[in-house]
């Protein structure tokens, strides 16, 4: 194989061994570079559609230097509904709404937004309403100079997304082929159990590249690896890229994700689902946990492990069906294309479930690479109106479940062994850390340099 063969090969598959170097962890200059190159061109998750459901409702969204407003304008999900505009005064640059100190964005209602500076006035549209002594501007000022930038907004999945870049192309365009593959799970019905924020040690990728692999679970969990064997693939998927596990054949929903476990089946079922519940608090519910708990009442000693998770998820299944709760139903052969998450370019990860999800995102904080903002929400399916009330909590590390706190362990020490001078660049395992080397290849595409280069 040719030289050039490799590198053409690689971006499609990504099953050749790479190397990728430290500088989009670790330079400054990178750093500065994403912010024109990647923040300001990429479509960005910028929050949750359940947190603008009323017309005033509006939310903000920060990245870097930017600060975005996102608000509701119409009810229903029609074009019109929803509008972003740039967080800045067009009269003399102040940010007009200021992120209460401590909190992760603005939120609120409001008819109109009014300035703090001199109190110029901007209804939902953007458009100046009110400037004080508008005639010393003898009439100069247009609507194109009073306006507020208007920036690209969509929906999604349940999420608004952002695009700063006026020249952007659509968002279903960016994120295909995600919402084929995950909109039989109906994400955008779920609704948030907690959601939490961070300050780290480490450059946003660290902090994704924690979580975008399975691979770490013997290193960083072992206490999971009493429950089963944990191969788990990644896969290139263009712009985004998906992880999931080699489970046997045929097994229902997310019986992959969820695990049976070793021995008796009904037992260690239960087991690793009070311990999942306990200790990581995501990727289960209630529900899915007691119908769990329910297993060695309901079936026969020596019941073989496909039928125990047949039944323990149709018992789940109905069980939420009686208080109002409807799964979806995805087809195993879906389920298996799908994984159990998806990475979406470039920071933002969904671990999905047909009754919950476990999502993650991260991004730069300040101007030190080795600092990021980093976020993890779990939702679940609610019966209509009794989703909890939850806000975005700012936390230490230690107010996080367990498991998660392992994951947290290794980030500021992989920040600090990417500055030695003593590291000779990453070498993702290509087959399960394969979600790994398809950002690093799509980073370079807007980036201009920093690809994975053949190991060989
Ligand atoms: S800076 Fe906003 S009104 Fe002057
Ligand atoms: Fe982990």
């Amino acid at each position: 194989m040719t030289e050039h063969a490799k590198i053409a090969a690689a971006p499609e598959d990504l099953e050749a061994p790479v190397t990728i170097g430290a500088e989009a962890y670790v330079s400054a200059d990178y750093l500065r570079d994403e912010r024109d190159l990647l923040w300001r061109k990429c479509w960005l998750q910028a929050g949750r559609l359940e947190d603008i459901a009323h017309v005033g409702d509006f939310v903000t969204f920060d990245i870097l230097d930017d600060s975005v407003i996102v608000l509701r304008r119409a009810e229903g999900d029609g074009p019109d509904a929803l509008r972003a505009f740039w967080n800045v005064c067009p009269h003399r640059g102040r940010k007009l709404v200021d992120i209460p100190a401590g909190q992760r964005n603005a939120r609120g209602n409001r008819k109109n937004i009014v300035c703090g500076f001199h109190a110029w006035t901007f209804d939902l549209d953007g458009h100046c309403t009110f400037i004080q002594h508008q005639e010393d501007w003898q009439g100069a000022l247009s609507d194109a100079r009073t306006r507020l930038g208007p920036v690209k907004c969509e929906s999604w999945g349940g999420w608004m997304w952002i695009n700063l870049d006026p020249d952007a192309g659509p968002l279903a365009d960016y994120l295909a082929p995600v919402p084929a593959m995950l909109d039989p799970y109906q994400l955008h019905a779920m609704r948030p159990r907690w959601r939490k924020w961070i300050i780290f040690d480490c450059n946003w990728k660290v902090a994704l590249e924690a979580f975008n692999e399975t691979y770490h679970v013997p290193g960083t969990h072992p206490e999971f690896m009493a429950f089963g064997q944990f191969r788990g693939w990644g896969r290139n998927q263009g712009l985004h890229s998906n992880i999931g596990y080699d489970a046997p054949k045929g097994q229902e929903e997310d019986a992959a994700k969820l695990r049976l476990g070793t021995g008796d089946p009904r037992v260690s079922t239960a087991e690793m689902q009070v311990f999942t519940w306990e200790n990581a608090n995501t990727n289960t519910t209630r529900t899915l946990v007691e119908a769990a708990l329910r297993l060695q009442h309901e079936l026969p000693e020596g019941t073989p492990p496909a039928e125990v998770s047949k039944h323990w998820l149709s018992s789940a299944r109905a069980a939420d069906a009686a208080r109002g709760v409807h799964w979806p139903v995805v087809e195993p052969a879906h389920t298996a294309k799908a994984g159990t998450a998806w990475q979406i370019f470039p920071n933002f990860q969904i671990g999905h479930a047909v009754n919950n999800m476990l999502c993650y995102s991260a991004r730069p904080y300040g101007e030190d690479p080795g600092k990021c903002i980093f976020e993890g929400a779990v939702y679940e399916l609610f019966p209509e109106g009794e989703a909890p009330a939850t806000e975005w909590e700012y936390t230490e590390a230690g107010d996080w479940p367990p498991v998660l706190q392992q994951d947290f362990d290794n980030m500021a020490a992989v920040q600090k062994g990417l500055k030695s001078g003593g590291f000779r660049g990453t070498q993702p395992n290509p087959y399960m850390e394969r979600a790994i080397a398809s950002l690093h290849w799509n980073l370079a595409k807007y980036m201009g340099r920093g690809a994975p280069a053949s190991l060989e």
